[in-house]
């Protein structure tokens, strides 16, 4: 028996409802802010039935339930957990329970869909994977921005070759006032672990780390500022210890680099600016938000015949399958799955750096 195939013998729904016409996968979701998104995603697979909900916002449980007719509701993930055998749990709290409460769902015998970024700190990550690990259970990072339609294109021309190797990328994600309110967990460090660098830099960074082939970091040099937030929250009388900008220039051990920006706030043009370019032997991609907004056009640039040569990836007119979809049918058909948290981990190790570096004002080596 394969690793994948002794953790799906061991759910207790599959084995449960093998016999009445297929499996299915019993999922419950763990805060209702983007969770209602995962609802929305697990929805996508036919064997995959969301039958409970948890959040400690009262209000939002029950006004979530009835929007989306889930009857099993829990003011904890621990009661949804004592009460309920589910096979999947998506984890969609704040960042600083993520850890707690992914060892807490792999220890009741689930797979986790956790959201990004992954922990707090590498430290927590690896705890995280050592426990699924050794539970024999599945950890998915939800780095939503790897499947959307286009983004699926194109690492299908990476994997293709079009790009040889990549040597060089600068993924970015700027907002010129986008600050999460003041007072909430997102500007407030024992609760995000971060600002802008672990909120919004740990998508541009998992993108760009992805369709480069997830190089191993050797050293990264990094610089956090807080100049326009930190004044504003002053000004409202409310708490915010994050940074809101970040910039870090990330070496791997294949010699190819990357720089990466992500901030809240600045004085740019562009209310919101994402863009992942990456510089190959043979072609070059841009990946680019339209209209300050959040669908994206991409790019190839190459030379054929001697002549500078462009391509243009359409935007998909399909949907493309969710993360929730992708995990449910990796469980199922007792394959990989997509995102894992070896991968969540890295992406943790270089946050980690970055901010150790900013901290210090010196070169982090890995
Ligand atoms: N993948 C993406 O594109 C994406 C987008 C937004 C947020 N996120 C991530 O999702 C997570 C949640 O972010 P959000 O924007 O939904 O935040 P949010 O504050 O809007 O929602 C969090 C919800 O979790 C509940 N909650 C808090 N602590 C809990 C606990 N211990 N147990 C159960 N419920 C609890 C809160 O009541 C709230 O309803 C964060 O890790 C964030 O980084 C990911």
């Amino acid at each position: 028996m394969t690793d994948y195939q002794k953790q799906a013998a061991g759910t207790p729904a599959i084995a449960a409802t093998a016999a009445a016409g297929g499996p299915r996968l019993k999922v419950g979701v763990v805060g209702l802010g983007i969770g209602r998104m995962h609802l929305d995603g697990w929805r996508q697979h036919p064997q995959a039935d969301v039958v409970a909900i948890a959040d400690t916002d009262p209000q939002r449980l029950a006004q979530v339930g009835e929007q989306f007719g889930i009857a099993h509701r829990y003011p904890s993930a621990e009661a949804m957990l004592d009460a309920q055998r589910l096979d999947v749990v998506s984890i969609c709290t704040p960042n600083k329970f993520h850890k707690e409460l992914t060892l807490k769902a792999l220890a009741a015998g689930c797979h986790v869909l956790c959201e990004k970024p992954m922990a707090m700190s590498a430290a927590e990550g690896r705890e995280m994977l050592e426990a699924a690990r050794r539970a024999e259970r599945r950890l998915m990072i939800n780095f939503s921005f790897r499947f959307t339609a286009q983004s699926r294109a194109l690492k299908s021309q990476v994997d293709a070759g079009v790009f040889g190797e990549f040597y060089f990328g600068r993924s970015v994600w700027h907002r010129r006032k986008g600050m999460p309110g003041f007072g909430g967990w997102f500007g407030t460090k024992a609760l995000a672990g971060g600002g802008p660098l672990i909120d919004l830099g740990v998508h541009r960074l998992d993108l760009a780390l992805w369709l480069m082939g997830y190089p191993k970091p050797t050293w990264v040099m990094g610089s956090t500022y807080d100049p326009i937030a930190r004044q504003a929250a002053e000004q409202a009388g409310k708490p915010f210890d994050v940074e809101d900008l970040a910039a870090a220039f990330i070496r791997f051990d294949n010699g190819a680099s990357l720089v990466l920006e992500a901030s809240w706030a600045g004085h740019i043009r562009e209310a919101e600016l994402m863009e992942t370019r990456l510089f190959g032997t043979r072609a070059g991609l841009l990946q680019k938000n339209l209209n300050e907004g959040y669908t994206f056009d991409a790019e190839i640039f190459t030379e054929q015949h001697g002549a500078a040569f462009d391509m243009h990836l359409h935007p998909s007119t399909e949907a493309a399958p969710s993360a929730m979809h992708d995990f449910a049918e990796a469980i199922l058909r007792e394959q990989p799955h997509p995102a894992p948290a070896e991968e969540g981990l890295r992406v943790m190790e270089i946050l980690d750096a970055i901010y150790e570096s900013a901290r210090s004002g010196r070169p982090v080596e890995m």
